[in-house]
């Protein structure tokens, strides 16, 4: 055995903590620090000097186990059969070794395998029984998982119920993901709400998955393809190629672009033929996993600790590409914040033109040492954000300038600070017109106010016209101010003040999260007006009444406190109430006089976001009643996709059919 060192005592430590840190930031915070590249160098230099060291190995090192720990505020799920994870790897050699070894394990045997694309997603596994849905849960520690029905419910490719003769039991499991564009669509509306950015539709994803509440998850574009089975009742399944058609059959989203080889030769032509079609699909795919077909097979080549022996994920290289860094521009946010970013000599990477990457902060920018004028190495990473890896320093020509972050705000010239503790730096002007601008835009967002008509441009204008001075000024103007703006007809300037005349009835909920108080998102947002009657209360609240509401805790609580301390707020708050915006909650008891769905009575049908029984408790909470059947005592119809003859019923009947977008606007 080799000779143990301090050093290598030293070094394996190091790397087991860095390694439990980088799995609860991505497993439990949903916000990695490092790329998978990286934590993989770092967990094959650990397994390999446990390997080397036997001594040194451990049952509770990260090696030894497989994610991260469930969440405490969801229910947990046993998993009958475990939730197993696979080698990775980046070399063609290890696939040819992995075969190999399979190949002496099964002597004389043709072993053909299944090579389907590696979904950069969240692993799920969902079990229905009888063709129901029964319940769904993430993978956490392999055993034991969180119970995310309620959000895998809103998944419209999910089926409430199986088509078809369904087996007993079938446990399905697959990745939940969250589709390119529906990820480029919700980092461009975090931004704009002043939330920091997901890093990739991954942790978007397991993000989304673990809202507790499942309407905010119900936003989200989610998706699932199934690759494999847990327990199966009631069915016999040899292959696993046989699993793809039995799934289509059920209704069942699944694997696409697979292939099947029996040669290395062939596994590896497979895996470079799925890279160059992965970019087409809808979702992100990191890599291709190698499975061996035959269940018979499978059993016979069995498990190590922590993965299967008959399945390997060839992890593809994230791709990388080199240009210049032209410019680094100031982006001003509506919280004030500064972000550089990099202005590139436009270039094709992952499957699209970059011209622009993040920079993040000043600090990111000394660390890598990035300069203008540089070659820089730009990777898409997660396929969809783009970032600067490192500086091609061997090609300076000198003339390359360093970048200082501006003393004063680009847009306005007031000072800008940095705040204790913070890496990011701010304008403090709260009358900056950039910062103006992007309040006032995400006040009138459609994930706030919802004021159809009030989009930037439009804002732009208004600003520049010095008609608004802050969100209170919306409620100020009239027709005849309107019309001192260009392209404003009458048709345009009645609209624009219709919707604003009807944002005043908003829940007070979109009303907090529109007032932009830095770090309060949508959840923070509901819970506060779930908690307090009313917005006076929220004001008065100090900061150890705010911090103990689900979804705000310290840093949050400070921010609301100190947000409705700041004289301008407060003016700015009076003249919103004054124009009659909605400062009460909505009454938890059973008082439905208000609502407009008292004495309706609703059908429901087609298939929806989310469960009918939901949707008919819904309805039920704010006095509406849910029938069977379509008849003249219908007041409406709620049809979702692939709706039938009830709807058909309804069109002839004239009784009003909505869709769940305007169910939901006649709730709030
Ligand atoms: S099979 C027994 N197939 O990648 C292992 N996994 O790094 C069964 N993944 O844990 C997993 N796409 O979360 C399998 N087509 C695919 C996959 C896939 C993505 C995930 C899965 C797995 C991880 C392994």
């Amino acid at each position: 055995m080799e000779e143990i060192d301090i050093t290598t005592r030293n070094r394996i430590a190091e790397l087991r903590r860095a390694i439990e840190d980088h799995n609860r930031r991505y497993h439990e915070e949903a916000a990695p620090s490092i790329s998978d590249r990286e934590y993989d160098r770092l967990f094959r230099e650990l397994s390999d000097l446990e390997t080397r060291f036997p001594n040194l190995a451990a049952p509770d090192s990260p090696t030894q186990r497989v994610g991260g720990k469930p969440l405490k505020a969801f229910g947990q799920i046993t998993h009958r059969i475990p939730m197993l994870s696979l080698d990775n790897t980046y070399s063609e050699e290890e696939v040819t070794d992995f075969y190999r070894r399979m190949e002496r394990l099964l002597p004389n045997e043709k072993i053909p395998v299944v090579i389907e694309p590696k979904v950069d997603g969240v692993a799920v596994s969902l079990l229905y029984e009888k063709g129901e849905l029964r319940y769904a849960a993430t993978r956490g520690d392999g055993s034991i998982g969180d119970d995310i029905t309620q959000n895998i419910r809103t998944i419209r490719t999910v089926p409430k119920r199986l088509r078809g003769d369904a087996p007993d039991i079938l446990e399905v499991r697959g990745e939940a993901f969250l589709d390119k564009r529906g990820f480029a669509k919700l980092n461009a509306e975090r931004t704009k709400a002043g939330l920091p950015e997901f890093a990739n539709p991954r942790n978007a994803a397991a993000g989304s998955l673990k809202q507790l509440d499942p309407a905010i998850a119900a936003q989200r574009p989610l998706g699932v393809v199934f690759y494999g089975t847990g327990v199966i009742e009631g069915a016999v399944l040899e292959k696993h190629s046989e699993l793809f058609p039995l799934l289509k059959t059920l209704g069942l989203p699944c694997s696409e672009g697979w292939r099947l080889a029996d040669s290395v030769e062939g596994i590896l032509r497979a895996i470079h033929e799925l890279d160059r079609v992965r970019h087409d699909f809808a979702y992100q795919t990191d890599g291709a996993v190698v499975k061996v077909d035959a269940f018979a097979q499978r059993d016979v080549l069995g498990f190590t600790a922590k993965s299967p022996r008959w399945a390997i994920a060839f992890k593809y290289e994230a791709e990388r590409v080199e240009t210049r860094l032209h410019d680094i521009l100031i982006q001003v946010g509506r919280t004030g914040i500064l972000t550089p970013v990099a202005a590139l000599e436009p270039v094709a990477v992952g499957g699209s033109r970059v011209a622009r990457a993040t920079l993040h902060n000043e600090e990111e920018i000394e660390r890598k040492d990035i300069r203008i004028g540089d070659v820089v190495l730009i990777e898409k990473a997660g396929d969809v954000i783009p970032a600067v890896i490192s500086v091609r320093t061997d090609l300076r020509t000198g003339s390359e300038r360093k970048f200082r972050m501006p003393k004063k705000c680009p847009q306005c010239g007031s000072l800008v600070v940095k705040d204790k503790g913070q890496v990011a730096v701010r304008c403090v002007n709260s009358q900056c017109p950039a910062q103006l601008r992007r309040r006032i835009e995400h006040f009138a967002s459609r994930g706030a106010m919802d004021i159809e008509g009030l989009g930037e441009a439009m804002v732009s204008q208004l600003v520049e016209h010095k008609m608004l001075g802050d969100v209170s000024n919306i409620y100020e103007l009239n027709a005849a101010t309107l019309s001192e703006l260009e392209r404003m007809g009458e048709k345009s300037i009645s609209n624009l003040l219709n919707a604003i005349e009807r944002s005043k009835s908003r829940p007070l909920w979109r009303l907090i999260f529109g007032l932009g108080i830095l770090h309060v998102g949508v959840s923070a947002s509901r819970a506060l007006a779930d908690h307090f009657p009313n917005l006076d209360a929220i004001m008065k609240g100090s900061v150890e009444e705010l911090q103990r509401i689900p979804d705000v805790g310290e840093v949050v609580g400070r921010s609301i406190y100190d947000f409705f301390r700041e004289p301008g707020n407060l003016e700015m708050i009076e003249k919103l109430r004054g124009a009659g915006l909605q400062f009460k909650g909505e009454e938890k008891t059973l008082d439905h006089s208000g609502s407009k769905m008292k004495g309706t009575t609703w059908v429901i049908t087609g298939t929806l976001g989310q469960s009918r029984d939901e949707i008919a408790e819904m309805i039920i909470a704010q006095g509406g009643k849910v029938s069977g059947s379509v008849s003249k005592k219908t007041s409406f119809v709620l049809a979702g996709e692939d709706a039938g003859s009830k709807l058909e019923k309804a069109k002839k009947l004239g009784i009003r059919v909505v869709n769940e977008a305007e169910l939901r606007k006649m709730m709030v």
